[in-house]
């Protein structure tokens, strides 16, 4: 079996990346995937180590039948051996990751986004109203559609070695 192991990261990590992860743990089990693709998410900072996401993301998510669990935890360089894709919500956590370990298993999650033009950052909802949040579900929902219709493409040319 081809597992895929993918980290969703921002930077306190009870925003973006849980909303990612839940949103992806959501189309990882509509799709049928849930032996071949293992989710987490992580922080590029400390502040809200232990901490449940925040109740906006978990409103946001659960509006669309979505809940999230995950206690947040910092981004370790251990990670870079584990996860074959991370995926950085911002330039700013890009930047951040590629100082840890630079690495070609990391990209940019709206890079995914077949609706993103010019700018690939998912916006930090934090200090904004929970409107932000919608916003932010709505790029990570197709983000993470994009995501999965490309790991699913490398997981059958993979498969392709093993048939006879
Ligand atoms: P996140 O949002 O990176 O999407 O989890 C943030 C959460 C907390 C803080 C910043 C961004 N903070 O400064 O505490």
């Amino acid at each position: 079996m081809v597992l895929q192991r993918i980290l969703l990261v921002c930077l306190g990590n009870i925003c973006r990346s849980p909303m990612a992860e839940g949103i992806l743990a959501h189309l990882v089990k509509e799709r049928g995937l849930i032996q071949s693709i293992e989710l987490d998410s992580a922080g590029t900072g400390a502040y809200h180590i232990g901490s449940d996401p925040d109740p906006r993301a978990q409103s946001t998510c659960l509006a669309k039948g979505i809940t999230l669990h995950h206690k947040a935890r910092q981004v370790k360089p251990q990670d870079f051996e584990t996860f074959d894709y991370i995926l950085a919500m911002d330039l700013n956590n890009y930047e951040a990751l590629k100082k840890i370990a630079p690495h070609d298993h990391l990209h940019l999650m709206r890079s995914f986004d077949p609706l993103a033009k010019n700018d690939l950052n998912v916006p930090d909802p934090y200090y904004g109203g929970v409107e932000g949040f919608e916003e932010v579900y709505d790029m990570l929902y197709r983000s993470a559609n994009g995501l999965l219709d490309h790991v699913l493409e490398k997981i059958k040319s993979n498969m392709g070695y093993c048939e006879e």
